[in-house]
């Protein structure tokens, strides 16, 4: 069935912003609980000795009754079929074969024995804590114990509503029997409704993560399994279902996303019922996680966000990100990071020259990256020596962070702290600490490095003594933490048992510690560009690296996906050469920075190289980011829906609806560049709003100004760089009587304008002020 059209002007009246004032309710009868937040609603089916589940997950039901939530019950309940168990099959929270699911068990394991291999466990009691607050404001927790006595397994689930209608959870599972339990394992899941038809996920590589990818649902599983180590360039990331056709403003959607950096999984599931689950959790190898009696397993967090449309679901993640407390501000300061300036040539002189243009353009952190350390004088020696090169660094780092320091910028520095070149100290000591599955051999190399093992408590406190001292010698404000290879063959190699697993868990312990001795460190999570995206890292970090593609007409795409989970503040997004080091191609300034300003703004270029017309039009760019970072790191994100892929609209409309700023782009040459429409959705439908054409720095390449705004000749808003021209254009407008571009939100949204014509890989930049 055809999705109803949802015109713009709809689409813009179901804004996310209209949801924060959702009532939040929860209303609980004998065998059921309701909760609703931000304009979501869930119903459980909490009977006493079942496995829990859901029977509604949607948009909120309202205020409901007793009988009216016990009818819900019934309502979602699926008919016995022929030849299928005698009572109805039921999809809990961890599906399990006890209660008529066949697809894949939720839990999955077995003693030494074989036995304990199908658990039928139930509720034994719930507590359910409402409007609890926490570092991210208020949420519901509802708290499951369920047990299956006979087999000995006890799990813990946590199913919380956050305050932005997202829903996450954990568990934890406690082999409460004789013998030990082999985990193979634990993943949670959500039901679908039937409707949800197509699945939106994510592949990738280096240079080309979150590459989205669209498919129906299947009588199958749709498994998207990483068995990297790491959370991956090409990881699923945010799984999404929903009914055909979904766009940014309509259809409903329903995703899900693993909050951890290791091994993880996401499912679609169809039965051959038509039962559909989408669900989550770690990746785990045979043996890496065994419970002796007594010993407990506690699973990842599982996000899970339903929505009208995709922009809708994104809000969920990005509001309730912004409600951390740990949050970074909006101050998020320009950044220049000198690796695609000068890779491995680290010379004094060329560093503070580096950091004197940069302060001239108004940058206010700068982060030195790989190659300070050790013998590391390219990728093939030294790394794993946290101690600064005496060779290349005779009187430290002082001397450039004294430097930096004095123009008033932060200072960055890199590390990547689980990995050694074979050619290091720390890996000839200590070759036990490399990853492998035995002493007879290593692992193939990947960059000419392998893993350290943090899980043995001896390589973790090396690498933590040796970074905390270069943190307490230097005045450090930023790690950029990188990991540059995929983990295969990691295990112990004295052992030979699989240490991913633990790996991940220590390099949260490292994280957590370095941020509580060191408080206001800011840590970014960078892993061969973006390989490594995700809550898990996010939970201890401040900013993630996008890619090392900084070619900005491949970031327009990888930005925006990125932007679908991980809000644009914390999304490293930088402007460099014109000649972009991974694909060649060459830009204006114009299109790297108008790409880079929708994210945390920096500059990643030999600036030696710059003209001096150069600079001063990205010296407009860094200002231009530093008027609109309030509100770009604080409103709401929106991506219009413009039915042809060779253009672009998308932006951030304030929160009080008063301004918004959208960047329109041509991404190759079409009719839509000609005859198109834009359309501004997410104002005040009342309101009034002045539309402004943006131009700092030079005019976009092949710019024609759309007929609305060449009755003003496209009036540019004033930048400090074209101040003369505005004033003069102003005042022949007025001269010739030349009223503003002003118009009501909603005739913005559902009118629009028609396109400006632009050459591809060009962007221009609208802004509207409600006026009074
Ligand atoms: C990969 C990162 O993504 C780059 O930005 C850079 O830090 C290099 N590693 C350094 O080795």
């Amino acid at each position: 069935m055809p999705l109803a059209r949802t015109t713009h002007a709809t689409a813009a009246s179901r804004s996310f912003r209209a949801f924060r004032s959702c009532a939040t309710r929860a209303l609980e009868s004998e065998r059921a609980l309701y909760l609703s937040r931000a304009g979501v609603g869930i119903v459980l089916d909490l009977t006493e000795g079942r496995m829990p589940a859901v029977a509604y997950w949607g948009s909120d039901l309202g205020d409901l009754t007793r009988d009216e939530l016990d009818l819900i019950l019934d309502a979602a309940t699926v008919a016995p079929n022929q030849n299928a168990l005698d009572i109805p099959p039921r999809t809990g929270l961890l599906p399990q074969d006890a209660d008529g699911w066949l697809g894949e068990p939720g839990l999955l394991g077995g003693r030494d024995n074989g036995s304990g291999f199908a658990p039928r466990l139930g509720l034994v009691a719930h507590t359910l804590r409402q409007n609890a607050p926490d570092g991210s404001g208020e949420k519901d927790v509802l708290s499951l114990t369920l047990e299956d006595a006979a087999l000995g397994l006890e799990v813990v689930l946590a199913l919380e509503l956050l305050n932005s209608g997202l829903v996450r959870m954990r568990g934890t599972l406690t082999n409460r029997g004789e013998g030990n339990y082999r985990l193979q394992s634990f993943t949670m899941a959500l039901p679908v409704p039937s409707e949800a038809n197509e699945i939106l996920d994510f592949a990738g590589r280096w240079t080309r993560e979150r590459e989205p990818q669209r498919l129906p649902v299947r009588v199958g599983q749709h498994l998207r399994e990483n068995r990297r180590g790491r959370t991956g360039a090409d990881s699923a990331f945010l799984m999404h279902v929903g009914e055909r056709g979904f766009t940014y403003s309509s259809g409903e959607v329903w995703a899900l996303h693993t909050g951890f950096s290791g091994q993880h999984r996401h499912v679609v599931e169809r039965t051959s019922a038509g039962e559909t689950i989408l669900a989550g959790g770690e990746g785990l190898f045979a043996g890496e996680v065994v419970l002796a009696h007594g010993e407990s397993y506690e699973s990842p967090d599982v996000y899970a966000s339903h929505g009208v449309g995709l922009d809708e679901v994104a809000q969920r993640f990005h509001a309730w990100l912004r409600s951390r407390e740990n949050h970074v501000d909006t101050n998020r300061p320009v950044t220049l990071n000198v690796w695609e300036a000068v890779y491995f040539d680290h010379d004094l002189d060329r560093l503070k020259d580096l950091a004197d243009r940069a302060a001239e353009l108004g940058v206010e952190r700068y982060v030195l990256d790989d190659g300070w350390f050790g013998d590391r004088r390219d990728d093939y020696a030294g790394l794993g020596d946290w101690v600064v090169s005496t060779d290349m660094w005779p009187n430290g780092l002082t001397p450039l962070i004294e430097h930096v320091k004095g123009h008033g910028m932060q200072f960055g520095l890199w590390f990547e702290p689980e990995m050694v070149n074979e050619d290091s100290a720390v890996a000839r000591e200590h070759p036990e600490w490399i990853m492998g599955t035995t002493m007879q051999r290593l692992p193939e190399q990947s960059r000419h490095q392998q893993v350290l093992n943090l899980a043995i408590p001896e390589a973790y406190a090396h690498v933590r003594d040796q970074m905390v001292q270069v943190l307490e010698a230097n005045d450090i404000d930023y790690i950029k933490w990188d990991h540059n290879r995929d983990l295969i063959e990691a295990g112990f190699r004295e052992t030979g048992q699989p240490a991913t697993h633990a790996q991940t868990l220590a390099t949260y312990r490292l994280l957590d510690e370095l941020k509580e001795r060191f408080p206001g460190l800011e840590i970014e999570s960078c892993s061969s560009g973006g390989a490594r995206v995700d809550l898990g890292v996010l939970e201890r970090t401040d900013r993630v690296w996008v890619s090392d593609c900084i070619d900005p007409l491949e970031r327009q795409m990888m930005n925006r996906w990125t932007n679908q989970l991980i809000p644009l503040e914390l999304m490293g997004s930088h402007v460099a050469s014109g000649a972009s080091h991974t694909t060649g191609r060459l830009h204006s300034i114009g299109y790297r920075a108008a790409t880079a300003l929708f994210g945390h703004f920096g500059i990643e270029w030999d600036l030696r190289l710059a003209t001096d017309e150069e600079m001063a039009e990205l010296r407009e760019w860094v200002q231009l980011y530093k008027d609109e970072r309030d509100l770009l790191f604080t409103g709401d994100r929106v991506r219009v829906d413009l039915g042809d892929d060779s253009i672009a609209l998308h932006g951030v409309v304030a929160r009080d609806a008063s301004r918004a700023l959208f960047a329109f782009t041509a991404l190759s040459r079409s009719d839509a560049n000609q005859t198109g429409r834009l359309y501004f959705p997410g104002l005040d439908d009342d309101a009034r709003y002045r539309l402004e054409v943006l131009v700092p720095g030079a005019k976009p390449s092949g710019y024609v100004p759309s007929p609305v705004m060449s009755s003003a000749s496209g009036v540019l808003a004033p930048t400090p760089g074209n101040a003369r021209e505005y004033e003069r254009l102003n005042a022949e407008f007025k001269a010739r009587g030349v009223t503003d571009q002003v118009l009501s939100g909603r005739t913005w949204a559902s009118v629009g304008i028609t396109t400006p014509i632009l050459n591809p890989e060009n962007t221009v930049l609208l802004r509207l002020t409600r006026v009074n």
